[in-house]
């Protein structure tokens, strides 16, 4: 039996103890029988556990299950060696917040942080110990599902992104009552498979690997995350879970990761479909790659790591180093001194659920993430005094998914809020449609209400379970149906205000952005989202969501991103030959920042506290912010950089810092960015970090769209000695 004050020296100890059967069990993760996100399989067995073949689980929750799994480990097997538990919890588990691209939208970090911290709580006290979160993978092409779980395009935001979740999941304790375990992933390049399509193999430069999908997870790792999952894809011929110059070379030696590295679902045993490896090969070169723990790999390290280590394919100290690190983490989540820490009881869980601060936080989140999209003639926010309001579209279906509650109460969630918010008014409501095939009497139904409606809030978009893992669509827009009934709502000349929810940026029809008299983003808003949809449409929250992605004007667009390299021959109108399409627009229809108020703000008079920097020197760059309108409201400022002659070519803007600042109407305020010359610094030819000497302009702004940048120069005075940097390293 494992000694309860277990330390570094009793893991050392344990580990002399072990055989390799039980070695190479608490590097195989199997699921439990609650949800199945993967290729479906059978659940664990309770002497499966009690003969040490299977180190953690993953989807099995609830204390009472967890404590009875946990019993097998810990009173049953030879060692006793806890579990851990582990689920996916992107955004939230009693709690439900907007899905993670939708929370990007709020660009607020404490925001981002407290969520997870609720998260991790509400994890923490139902036998979780570890989540697969973040999802912090980059995504430029809409069509590719997992759009929903990322941080969207820009590498900045998905660090910062990082930084906050990890800190909202582990706070600075992995053993505190409330911490859980936090994973980055997918590790790397995902976002960028193959046009778009799930699981599709991945080839980028060096350069774009390096720049754009790396940095996030360098500040992962940098903010201490407990895990990392390498991502099924191939990048450039090699698959993630075998990747050695990225996994072993980049991640555990120049980043110096040493937490544990996960498998994705199967994706050892994948290795075979990829065609790199038979099974024992697929466990040596996973292994030695430092994936430490192999997910649901249907006997892939379990059958594999044996015959390996028998044809010497890998060194028993490999899977020492390996196993260590997993009784490494179960040490720090204190599993070891407390198996059944986060097995809460139910007075603790109901006290847990009951918190109505976690509700207020959930409205609050979803507020922040609502993104207004249009607003002709101030059409929002609509007037108290309207008398009826007409609710149409298939909401239920989109809102009901696979989630909970059912559809029927989603809808009434929505009339009652909207109710609550408009007292004086009829609330009629019509689906009208379903999410993808036309209803029955439906669009009747939703014409006749419309008629008697002094506006019509109309629901389209995704269900929940058309964006998501395995959910790539070709065509990321408005089914048929769906847009047969914007056509003939609008068709009424009733104003027409639109709520979008889906997982992804959406192809919004011209007739439908130059007719609709408003159009919300909402994403998936989660718990409270009928609330905090209520709250923008009334106005009594000033929405002040920004687009973390750009949104095409046409699918054929894609991907379409802001800080694209220039050309040599940049799009003009009258130009034949310059870079442009000769057939649909060449501007997004909604670019990266975009996002109105109900108030207007002014920027002006930038400036920088220094004009001139050297290496290792900062400079302040100050905008003055004026609330122009008659509405208090929060404002995203941007500020971006371009690097205007350079030995590589740099992006035309470079995002480098943005903050958020609440200005009352008629205040103004002054937003301050700390500007370093490392941030001017880029990856020279040999992708080593270098500062060069010359003009950087410095761009401040609502959003990336160059008309609404002011810009000032900067000089950057004189060359960084060359610092000796032994490998490449991302920024
Ligand atoms: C899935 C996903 C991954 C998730 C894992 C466990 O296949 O790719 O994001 O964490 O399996 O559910």
């Amino acid at each position: 039996m494992v000694k309860a004050a277990m330390d570094h020296r009793g893991i050392e100890k344990l580990l002399s103890e072990m055989t390799l059967k039980e070695k190479v069990g608490q590097l195989t993760m199997l699921s439990g029988e609650l949800v199945q996100t993967g290729p479906a399989s059978a659940p664990v067995t309770s002497d499966a556990i009690k003969n040490g073949e299977v180190g953690s689980l993953l989807n099995l929750v609830g204390s009472e299950r967890v404590r009875d799994a946990q019993r097998h480990a810990v009173e049953g097997s030879r060692l006793g060696i806890p579990l851990f538990f582990s689920l996916d919890v992107l955004y939230g588990l009693r709690t439900m917040f907007p899905i993670p691209l939708g929370e990007s939208s709020a660009f607020d970090p404490a925001l981002w942080e407290a969520t997870a911290r609720v998260a991790a709580e509400e994890c923490a006290v139902e036998g979780i110990d570890l989540t697969f979160a973040p999802m912090i993978d980059i995504a430029r092409d809409p069509r590719w599902g997992r759009t929903l779980e990322g941080p969207g395009e820009d590498a900045l935001v998905g660090q910062r992104v990082a930084r906050a979740k990890v800190r909202g999941y582990q706070t600075d304790d992995l053993a505190a009552p409330t911490a859980i375990a936090a994973t980055a992933k997918h590790f790397a390049g995902y976002g960028a498979v193959l046009a778009g399509r799930e699981y599709a193999s991945v080839d980028m430069s060096e350069r774009l690997l390096h720049e754009v999908y790396l940095p996030p997870f360098r500040a992962a790792v940098e903010a201490g995350v407990a895990c990392l999952m390498p991502a099924f894809i191939d990048l450039n011929g090699t698959p993630m879970s075998i990747h050695v110059p990225l996994l072993r070379k980049l991640v555990r030696e120049r980043w110096g990761f040493d937490g544990v590295i996960v498998s994705d679902w199967s994706s050892i045993a994948e290795l075979l479909l990829h065609g790199v490896a038979a099974r024992p090969e697929a466990a040596a070169l996973a292994l030695n790659a430092g994936v430490d723990i192999d997910m649901m790999g249907k006997g892939a390290y379990v059958d594999g790591l044996p015959e390996a280590l028998d044809r010497g394919l890998v060194t028993m100290a490999r899977i020492d180093e390996a196993v260590r690190r997993v009784l490494m983490l179960k040490l720090k989540l204190g599993l070891f001194d407390d198996p059944y820490r986060r097995c809460g009881s139910p007075e603790a869980i109901a006290a847990s659920a009951a918190q109505p601060a976690r509700r207020a936080l959930a409205r609050e989140a979803a507020r922040k993430s609502i993104v207004l999209l249009t607003n002709t003639g101030a059409t929002l926010p609509l007037k108290g005094s309207l008398k009826s309001i007409a609710i149409v579209g298939p909401f239920g279906e989109i809102a009901g998914g696979n989630s909970e509650p059912p559809p029927a109460e989603r809808v009434a969630a929505l009339v009652d809020q909207v109710k609550a918010a408009f007292p004086e008014a009829a609330v009629s409501v019509a689906a009208g449609s379903h999410v993808e095939q036309p209803r029955e009497g439906g669009l009747a139904e939703a014409l006749r209400n419309a008629e008697q409606s002094d506006v019509i809030l109309l629901c389209l978009g995704e269900r929940v379970d058309m964006a998501g893992e395995a959910s790539s669509r070709a065509y990321p827009g408005l089914p048929q149906p769906q847009q047969d009934l914007a056509r003939a709502l609008l068709e009424t000349g009733k104003p027409v205000v639109v709520l979008l929810f889906s997982g992804r940026p959406l192809i919004v029809p011209d007739w439908l952005a130059a007719f609709a008299k408003a159009i919300l983003a909402v994403w998936h808003p989660g718990s409270e989202g009928e609330g905090a949809i209520a709250d923008v449409l009334s106005g009594a929250y000033n929405p002040s969501g920004r687009l973390s992605m750009s949104w095409p004007a046409d699918v054929g667009q894609i991907p379409i991103f802001f800080a694209e390299r220039p050309t040599g021959r940049p799009r003009l109108e009258n130009e034949h030959f310059s870079s442009k399409y000769l057939d649909i627009p060449n501007d997004p229809r909604f670019r990266f920042g975009h996002g109105l108020s109900y108030t207007s703000f002014l920027l002006s008079n930038p400036r920088a506290t220094r004009w001139t920097i050297a290496a290792g020197e900062t400079t302040e760059i100050l905008v003055d912010v004026k609330n122009t309108g008659a509405m208090a409201g929060e404002h995203t400022v941007f500020l971006f950089i371009r690097d205007v002659a350079s030995s590589i070519t740099r992006p035309a803007l470079e995002l480098e810092d943005f903050t958020k600042v609440m200005v009352a109407p008629g205040e103004m305020k002054t937003v301050r960015f700390a500007l370093s010359s490392d941030q001017l610094r880029f990856l020279g030819a040999d992708l080593e970090p270098v500062l060069e000497p010359g003009a950087f302009e410095i761009f401040v702004g609502p959003s990336a769209n160059p008309a609404q940048l002011q810009m000032l120069e900067l000089q950057v005075r004189q060359v960084e000695a060359r610092q000796a940097q032994p490998s490449p390293k991302s920024m």
